[in-house]
């Protein structure tokens, strides 16, 4: 009989998909901040209440016995605010009953799509930096991932570099927009020029837009499905989580053409059943808030972001003003910290407070080790403190 030491250790009961996968740094990072009592401007979910209204539609919810299972791909009322925001915010149809997906947060929504378009071997355009769970995502489905550079100050990125990134075996692109880590918002021209190379390479885009309302300078959100030929090329990953701050809740949605949800339908429904029937409830009433809802979040966002930067500014780094999301890249070089990792570390234990590796959202680590990753998600409250800590540096 194995010792528990020696069971832990038995590589018979590890895949070879998870042995290529690594812990999340970000949430190292968490319980890092939580041991040492930092301000966690690590991980993205804010830490100022949800907005009541949400949280009184899900108690109604559940008081009115909304408690079993909702229909695998989402509650109607869910799907038809799904939709009819859609129509009213950019002018898309989609048919409830036929493109639209209720997920476990976009988290689910992504491996789901993943899951259901790629076969082993086929190739994954990823922009880079990129949010950290592209990596296992892309992994845990087996396909080969090609890297585009976003490129600082305004991370664009090189349209050479991206044509050279696809071939005949790419499947698909996975876009972020609003971006994290970077705060860039990609424009119409950028998001054309990916449509002709989806076109040409008859590649799907799948894109992950729940920074969607948080916007700032005027940026405007373009969805991949208004590029001229993208309607039914284009998986629309989004969820509830960034929007209505409730990133707990685990309610996101995927919307695609009849055929492409036909199959991410048949993966979801093996994984999760279901996304929580009460939240999504609640969820109908979030999608159909008025748009002084989503003007109010971008302001409000904002003038966080502002006090954010001028934070970094002012203790010495070199902050990345972004467009979108609740991120600020800043590069270190000034503080000649070896890289991004002992620099995170020290912020942790000597200045309190959290922040994400640079490194964590790349490839190859190096790339990013001169720079670090703030959220700004945070009470006004929160950010004084850090604000007050960073002089410790
Ligand atoms: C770009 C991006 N996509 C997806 C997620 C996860 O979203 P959800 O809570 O809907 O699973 C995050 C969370 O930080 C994110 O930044």
């Amino acid at each position: 009989m194995a010792t528990t030491t020696e069971a832990l250790s038995r590589s018979k009961f590890r895949s070879d998909r998870t042995q290529r996968v690594n812990e999340s740094v970000i949430r190292e990072m968490t319980r890092l901040a939580m041991e040492h009592k930092a301000v966690n401007l690590a991980q993205g979910f804010p830490d100022f209440p949800a907005p009541e209204i949400l949280k009184n539609a899900a108690r109604e919810a559940i008081t009115g016995d909304i408690n079993q299972y909702a229909i695998t791909w989402g509650a109607k009322p869910f799907r038809d605010a799904i939709s009819a925001k859609y129509r009213r915010t950019y002018g898309l149809d989609f048919d409830p009953e036929r493109e639209i997906t209720v997920c476990c947060g976009s988290t689910e929504g992504m491996m789901a799509s993943l899951l259901a378009v790629t076969n082993p071997g086929d190739e994954l355009v990823i922009f880079e930096p990129y949010y950290e769970n592209y990596g296992p995502d892309s992994l845990l489905c087996g396909a080969t991932r090609k890297f585009v550079q976003l490129h600082a100050p305004d991370w664009t990125f090189d349209p050479d570099e991206l044509r050279r990134a696809f071939s005949p075996r790419t499947k698909a692109i996975i876009i972020n927009t609003p971006n994290n880590p970077t705060g860039c918002v990609f424009d119409r021209k950028s998001l054309e020029l990916i449509a002709e190379l989806c076109q040409e390479f008859d590649a799907l885009a799948i894109t992950d837009e729940i920074y969607e309302h948080i916007l700032y300078d005027g940026a405007e959100h373009v969805p991949m499905m208004q590029i001229p030929g993208m309607r039914d090329r284009t998986i629309t990953i989004n969820s509830m989580s960034k929007t209505y701050a409730v990133t707990g809740w685990r309610v996101g949605w995927v919307a695609a053409s009849p055929d492409l949800t036909e199959s991410i339908r048949k993966v979801h429904d093996f994984l999760t059943v279901g996304a929580a029937a009460p939240l999504q409830e609640a969820g109908a009433i979030a999608l159909a808030l008025p748009d002084e809802y989503y003007a109010a979040l971008a302001r409000d966002y904002q003038s966080r972001r502002d006090i954010m930067l001028a934070m970094l500014d002012r203790a010495g780094f070199r902050p990345f003003r972004p467009q979108g999301a609740y991120y600020v890249m800043a590069e270190i070089s000034a503080f000649g910290f070896e890289n991004d990792v002992e620099f995170a570390r020290h912020l942790i234990e000597h200045v309190g407070i959290a922040a994400v590796p640079g490194s964590s959202f790349f490839f190859h680590p190096e790339e990013g080790a001169k720079l670090i990753r703030f959220c700004f998600c945070k009470k006004y409250e929160t950010l004084e403190s850090a604000s007050e800590r960073l002089l410790r540096i």
